[in-house]
């Protein structure tokens, strides 16, 4: 195989993203920034996912997370630096990356007039999984996410955490070797987002899958991920394992006897990340309930 990338799943280096060049227009969400002028959401990353790990990019509202993860899934061009998805260039080749991945994105992406069969039937064939393996295909997804009881409901009538676990069976479908999840459990009630986490760990556990995940639940963050990173205002603050992370702020500030991931965002970021996050979270949460409902 010339696409293992020697036990790297992702590399970014000097990794750029600026909105308001003449593309990345459209999907704004009135953030207070100026009209017309140029944002680095994503000013100079560097990072490595490696083979079977868990990877959680952590921060604020408005921090960069998901121009990186759209830059690394192709679905945005690499403004500058690199992007190497198993060793495939994204720029370069876009085709090859996306066949590696599965993808949920941060806003909805079940159709709620299907059916959860169809819904995940549809990504079947968008990601050209092949037409003898389908029916199968799809069955594996939904019973990997417990859906199979309710497989043939429209989408429309599913919880908002049932919704999630659909669009996780989409991501799935296509067995990519790399799951990038945007904020798979915002907005989610706490039983709701530990099933999301347990159907991601038995799939990994079963595939060797990589996992690239953002979200904004430090807790989760440091129960499910290998590794971190703190990103604030399109740079990553700090980067490690949990357990790495907090032995650094005891070290560099003795006062910290037992410091959270919250601590270690304080830390190294300068701010309080509940502070950072305050306003646009909420709005985040409201929009994906409202949308999970409205048929
Ligand atoms: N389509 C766009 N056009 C213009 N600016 C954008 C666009 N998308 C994001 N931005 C800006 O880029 C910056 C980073 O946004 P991004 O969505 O990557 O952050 P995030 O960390 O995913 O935040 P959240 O936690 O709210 O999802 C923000 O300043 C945002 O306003
Ligand atoms: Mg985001």
């Amino acid at each position: 195989m010339d696409d293992t990338g020697d036990g790297q799943a992702v590399v970014c280096r000097g990794l750029e993203y600026t909105f308001g060049h003449g593309h990345g227009h459209g999907h704004g969400h009135g953030r207070g920034k100026g009209k017309g002028r140029p944002t680095r959401a994503v000013d100079g990353i560097d990072l490595t996912v490696r083979t079977g790990e868990v990877f959680g990019l952590l921060g604020p509202n408005g921090a960069g997370k998901t121009t990186t993860i759209r830059a690394i899934t192709t679905l945005l061009p690499v403004g500058a630096g690199m992007v190497r998805v198993f060793g495939h260039d994204a720029a370069r080749r876009p085709m090859q990356v996306r066949r590696l991945l599965g993808y949920v994105p941060q806003q909805l992406s079940a159709d709620s007039g299907l059916t959860g069969r169809e819904n995940v039937a549809l990504f079947a064939r968008v990601f050209d999984v092949p037409r003898a393996e389908r029916a199968e295909r799809v069955a594996q997804a939904l019973a990997a996410v417990d859906l199979t009881q309710a497989a043939e409901r429209m989408a429309a009538t599913y919880s908002g955490g049932m919704v999630r676990r659909l669009e996780l069976a989409q991501a799935l479908v296509s067995a990519p070797r790399l799951l990038v999840m945007d904020e798979p459990t915002i907005g989610l009630d706490p039983i709701a987002r530990t099933g999301v986490w347990e159907r991601v760990d038995a799939v990994r556990r079963a595939t060797g899958m990589t996992v690239l995940v953002t979200t904004h639940y430090m807790d989760e963050a440091d129960r499910h991920c290998d590794r971190i990173a703190l990103m604030d205002r399109g740079r990553i603050r700090a980067l490690g394992t949990p357990a790495e992370l907090k032995d650094r702020v005891r070290r560099e500030d003795p006062r910290q006897e037992r410091p959270t991931l919250d601590d270690v965002f304080r830390h190294f970021a300068g701010r309080d990340l509940a502070d950072a996050t305050e306003g646009d979270f909420g709005d985040v949460r409201r929009t994906r309930r409202t949308a999970g409902r409205v048929g």
